[in-house]
């Protein structure tokens, strides 16, 4: 049977001038504005001979990823849903200084390297196959400067369904979860929403979720009208398992500090248990 080979539209809208080829993977500089607290104090500044020092406003993430996967390893492969989360995290940087957080299917590093601009310690999860673990690990190195916090890198499956005590001790240290364009496929969905089920019931600790996703729409003669299926599905998840959950849609006025196409279809989703 023919294997489909998907290209992430962040790959297709991006210019590739920046790229340089390492096998099958390339290095591109993600370029991002600084917001307003990670600007330099004292912006203005002159060197030894009383010159003025433009001072730099912006910073680069160095993200190492594929630009062409079979759909297994899309992981690979920056999506635009990690830019909206970073930019969310990024705007909002009271919410996650001094916090433990969690990424689930975090591909290739991106939003949990933003997080750990901030957070105490960040634990960037995705399934163990092909290479992405490795990956985020070299990504996290790349961009260590960044890093303010403990960075952990581990495997999670959502398909399991038991995971290590040092897996369980990390979800349960922690306050937010996050995670951006894992809703595209109906049974990793459904292993999803179970993975979340047991995260925010395993205690009585009150914890946000951040999901970010693209709608991804099509039409169908049966409702002549365009349905986002995933996203569907993904409701009908939580309501098929009664989970009383508050599922509230965060409004995207909130700065761009990456360059990506901030589509109408990108949503963020802030979850708790109620
Ligand atoms: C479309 S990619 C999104 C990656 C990244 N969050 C982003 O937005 O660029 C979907 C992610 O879900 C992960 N994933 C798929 N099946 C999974 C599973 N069973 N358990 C954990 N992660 C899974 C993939 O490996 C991949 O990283």
């Amino acid at each position: 049977m023919a294997s489909f080979k998907i290209t992430s539209e962040v790959h297709a809208e991006r210019s590739r001038s920046h790229e340089n080829w390492r096998q099958n993977y390339v290095v591109t500089q993600f370029a991002f504005a600084y917001p307003p607290h990670m600007k330099p104090k004292n912006s203005v500044k002159y060197d030894h001979e009383g010159d003025l020092v433009l001072q730099r406003k912006e910073g680069k993430l160095l993200i190492e990823h594929s630009i062409c996967t079979q759909l297994e390893l899309v992981g690979l492969q920056l999506w635009r849903g990690a830019f909206l989360l970073a930019d969310y995290i990024m705007a909002n940087p009271q919410e996650f200084e001094h916090q433990n957080v969690v990424e689930l299917g975090s591909g290739v590093g991106l939003t949990s390297i933003a997080a750990a601009m901030l957070a105490r310690e960040v634990t960037c999860t995705d399934i163990d196959l092909g290479e992405i673990l490795p990956l985020i690990k070299r990504n996290v190195e790349r961009n260590s400067k960044y890093i303010r916090g403990k960075f952990n890198v581990m495997a999670l499956n959502f398909k399991d369904t038991d995971w290590p005590t040092s897996l369980k001790r990390k979800l349960a240290e922690s306050r937010i979860i996050l995670a951006a364009d894992v809703i595209y496929d109906d049974s990793i969905t459904d292993h999803f929403v179970s993975t979340l089920e047991k995260i925010l019931h395993s205690d009585d600790t009150k914890r946000t979720v951040y999901v970010a996703l693209e709608k991804r729409f099509v039409f169908t003669i049966a409702h002549l009208d365009s349905v986002a299926p995933s996203y569907e599905e993904f409701r009908r998840c939580i309501a098929r398992r009664r989970l009383k959950w508050t599922l509230e849609e965060v409004n995207l006025n909130f700065p761009q500090y990456f360059k990506y196409d901030r589509v109408k279809e990108l949503v963020l989703i802030k979850i708790h248990k109620t």
